[in-house]
């Protein structure tokens, strides 16, 4: 089933945005969660204040030896996957993020002060909405984004969309082309490429609103 929803014939977004699903195996993804668990378990959802970007998550960057043998060979997978564009810098530590299942992420473009082409991210444990709209055109792009797909945003996309995360509606569901998926906790792998001096990014701005580790989110749109 097609994934990913555009408003309107929009050349630049459906350049710029992808998603893959069954990106990793079954196994894959019960290893990054059992790992994660622990840590998510030591930690209480945030609730953020009136105008955060992000409610009811936690967070965690996780450095490439944090992880054991098996999971660090799935991200070493995904970052090396065909679907990256070439040329990019080296790997942030990848961002885990654990939303509640009332947990949401309000439109937003991320920080362009540490990161660069890419924001990808891998979803674990339960369908979420993801919506994209294009600051100039006004396009949008809805995704669906179940457990185990992959999605990347780039060009436009990283840097001149924004980017949202549905939160569920009254019966703890998404909706979908008329379709109901159940929204609950939901996990996300964020894989980003470290802003090279010199590579130009494109984006400007760069508002952090601080809070999240090293990167931010942009300011809240
Ligand atoms: C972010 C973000 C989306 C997701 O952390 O900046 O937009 O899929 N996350 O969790
Ligand atoms: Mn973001």
């Amino acid at each position: 089933m097609l994934k990913i929803h555009f408003s309107q014939a929009d050349p630049t977004l459906r350049r710029d945005v992808a998603v893959y699903p069954d990106f990793i195996t079954q196994e894959q993804h019960d290893a990054l969660v059992e790992q994660l668990a622990p840590v998510f378990r030591r930690k209480r959802y945030e609730k953020g204040h009136w105008d955060a970007v992000i409610t009811d998550y936690k967070e965690s960057e996780r450095a490439d030896e944090s992880w054991n043998q098996t999971n660090r060979d799935t991200i070493e997978q995904i970052r090396t996957s065909n679907v990256m564009p070439p040329g990019l810098g080296p790997w942030l530590p990848v961002h885990a993020i654990d939303l509640s299942a009332q947990g949401h992420i309000k439109p937003h473009v991320d920080s362009v002060k540490f990161s660069g082409k890419v924001v990808a991210g891998l979803s674990l444990l339960s369908t979420a909405l993801m919506t994209l709209r294009h600051e100039d055109t006004g396009a949008t792009a809805a995704l669906l984004l179940p457990p185990r797909s992959f999605y990347m945003l780039q060009g436009d996309a990283r840097y001149r969309c924004t980017h949202e995360v549905s939160p569920a509606d009254a019966d703890g569901a998404v909706t979908w082309h008329g379709k109901a998926y159940p929204r609950g906790r939901r996990i996300s792998l964020i894989f980003r490429d470290a802003l090279v001096a010199g590579s130009g990014g494109g984006g400007g701005g760069g508002v952090s609103a601080g809070g999240a580790p090293g990167y931010g989110y942009g300011a809240p749109q």
